[in-house]
């Protein structure tokens, strides 16, 4: 199987790279040689390329910038989404497609289904809900769209990374404790992507996320708890204090869903997987960063 990668740099798109099942080979052009916005060069790449299946990793993540720069994230999440579409269509290849909990409003109090209605707080979620209207509406029964949430890997900008730093550089760290959602480690979803990948008949919408429940509260302390008990943390670092804090007091540009739990069982059945649960990707994750510090 040929598979086209768009977003191969991101967290996503190196541990796709970096799973990728025996038999699946993988283009990847990167954002200097394609940018997916620009949509005849999108279809030019595709087109030459001819994969069986074409993966959207890409996406203008910057959820607070995103708030006054509408038009750069509607480019990449809403027209780049499109382009891509348009460019499976045309070479009769599957979209997966990955988009975000921030669809949702955080109102509901339970875990989200693929069939609640969306309700997107700020731009980013809403250009994200965009690029899923773009992409069913293009290839309806050849793509799937798979929402996911908390994202972190042992590479580039997450909260893991941004927690370790803070730890290294502050003796105490405030923490928003009264937003939740799942934890899902990048190299999990990948796993799954590739799973989905082999079910060809799969279409529509998915939720993945790892299994659990965490505040950024909770997750920053088990960080440190983890980080700690691995000695990945500076001297020092396992003593700095972590306060929980209420949202209002770490005020943001955009506004985030105060509960954006995804309810992951059906994809988790579909798969035939085990789930895992968000503090032993974290442990997972961690051993992974200690090992690449020594190598
Ligand atoms: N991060 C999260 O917490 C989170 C949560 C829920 C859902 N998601 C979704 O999960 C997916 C993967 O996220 P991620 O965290 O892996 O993102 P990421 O690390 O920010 O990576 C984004 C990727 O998109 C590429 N990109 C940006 N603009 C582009 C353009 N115009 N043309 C081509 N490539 C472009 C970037 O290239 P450069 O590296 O060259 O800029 C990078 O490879 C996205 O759909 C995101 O919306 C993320």
């Amino acid at each position: 199987m040929k598979a086209f990668l768009a977003g191969g740099s991101g967290q996503l798109g190196r541990e796709l790279r970096a799973t990728a099942p025996a038999g699946v080979v993988i283009e990847a052009p990167m954002r200097s040689e394609l940018s997916i916005t620009n949509r005849p060069r999108t279809l030019e790449a595709i087109e030459a390329a001819a994969p069986d299946l074409v993966i959207n990793a890409a996406a203008y993540t910057a959820v607070d910038q995103a708030e006054s720069d509408r038009e750069a994230a509607f480019a990449v999440n809403a027209g780049g989404a499109a382009n891509l579409a348009a460019g499976a269509a045309a070479v009769e290849a599957r979209l997966i497609h990955v988009s975000t909990d921030f669809v949702f409003d955080g109102e509901k109090g339970h875990p989200y289904r693929v069939d609640d209605p969306p309700h997107p707080l700020g731009v980013y979620g809403e250009s994200k809900l965009a690029g899923e209207t773009a992409v069913r509406e293009a290839l309806p029964g050849r793509s799937l769209v798979i929402r996911t949430s908390w994202l972190y890997s042992s590479h580039g900008h997450n909260f893991v990374a941004t927690m370790l730093r803070l730890f290294a550089e502050r003796p105490e760290v405030s923490v928003v404790a009264d937003q939740i959602g799942s934890p899902t480690w990048a190299h999990n979803l990948a796993k799954a992507i590739w799973a989905w990948s082999a079910r060809p008949s799969a279409s529509g919408l998915r939720h993945f996320a790892d299994a659990g429940v965490a505040s950024w509260y909770d997750f920053a302390v088990a960080i440190r708890e983890r980080a700690t008990e691995l000695g990945i943390l500076p001297a020092g670092g396992d003593g700095v204090a972590i306060r929980p804090i209420p949202s209002e007091k770490y005020p943001t540009p955009a506004r985030r869903p105060a509960s954006s739990i995804l309810d992951s069982f059906a994809s988790w059945e579909e798969l035939e997987m085990t789930p895992v649960h968000w503090r032993d990707s974290l442990s997972a994750m961690l051993s992974e960063l200690r090992v690449g510090a020594h190598a």
